[in-house]
């Protein structure tokens, strides 16, 4: 067997030791957004560190869990805290839990980011509808031998972030009197920051935003299948965009004062998808 499928198989079974909840949609909360987990009804948690095998986050602000539990009466799985590729894990580890997710039955995956905007219309504090994403700045997760368990060779990418699922969450948020932008999210390595001059680029490729996380989620999420959903926190303005620097403290607070409207928006959305 595949080295990768045999991993994600040891996983599945630890977390099968400990639970045979299955969950029908699966959310990846990001910086500054963990907090969701906590207020709905929790069946059950398990932490990273108890599923053998399994990446364990090291960024402050992202607790390292899955939360087991129901929204709307739905029956979810919420990672809180996820594994970006800056920590130096390989892209298969990265996209490890979101192919376990899969795996425990999730059919629906709703990811969330904190993100630089790049548009020059949007401000801090906005959300984004992710429409597409450009991925250039990554390896691919699914580089190395298919997992032809979970998916073909050349999987199509022409509609990663579903238009079903964009139109769910538009009429949800209109309802709900949220300002939802929509773009291109472009996924780069990190961890630092982006430099004024690749932040013009990236707007010149089309991008909308920028972060280190979500587009390797989703591709591999695709691969496997899951009908595939993305908002963005736009937590600052990209580099160059204005005079400050760029802090995680700032990514941080952004998230955290707009994070009631965003617990409204995704229970609202898990309810209908
Ligand atoms: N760049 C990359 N990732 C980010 C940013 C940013 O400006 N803000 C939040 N995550």
């Amino acid at each position: 067997m595949n080295e990768v499928y045999e991993k994600l198989k040891l996983c599945l079974n630890s977390v099968r030791e400990k639970t045979d909840f299955r969950p029908e949609t699966a959310l990846i909360l990001g910086s500054g957004l963990g907090d969701y987990a906590d207020d709905i009804q929790i069946e059950q948690t398990i932490d990273y560190s108890e599923i053998e095998g399994f990446p364990v986050s090291t960024v402050p602000g992202h607790k390292g869990r899955f939360v087991f539990g129901y929204v709307n009466r739905v029956p979810v799985v919420i990672m809180q805290g996820r594994v970006h590729f800056y920590e130096g894990y390989p892209m298969s580890d990265v996209v490890l839990p979101t192919r376990l997710m899969g795996m425990l039955g999730a059919g629906k995956l709703i990811l969330t980011n904190a993100a630089g905007g790049v548009n020059v219309n949007f401000n801090a504090g906005d959300f984004m509808l992710i429409t597409d994403h450009i991925t250039t700045g990554i390896p691919s997760p699914l580089i190395g031998p298919n997992l032809e368990e979970l998916g073909t060779r050349f999987p199509d990418m022409s509609e990663v972030y579903s238009l079903r699922l964009r139109g769910i969450i538009k009429k949800e948020a209109a309802q709900l009197g949220i300002v939802l932008r929509e773009g291109v999210y472009v996924q780069l390595t990190g961890p630092a920051y982006e430099t004024p001059a690749e932040i013009r680029m990236y707007r010149s490729w089309g991008a909308d935003a920028v972060g280190m996380s979500t587009a390797c989620e989703a591709m591999a999420a695709r691969h496997m299948g899951m009908e595939v959903c993305g908002i963005s926190c736009i937590t600052n303005m990209a580099a160059g965009m204005t005079t400050k620097q760029l802090d995680h403290k700032e990514v941080q607070e952004t998230a955290d004062r707009v994070a009631g409207q965003f617990k409204k928006l995704i229970t609202a959305v898990i309810g209908k998808i």
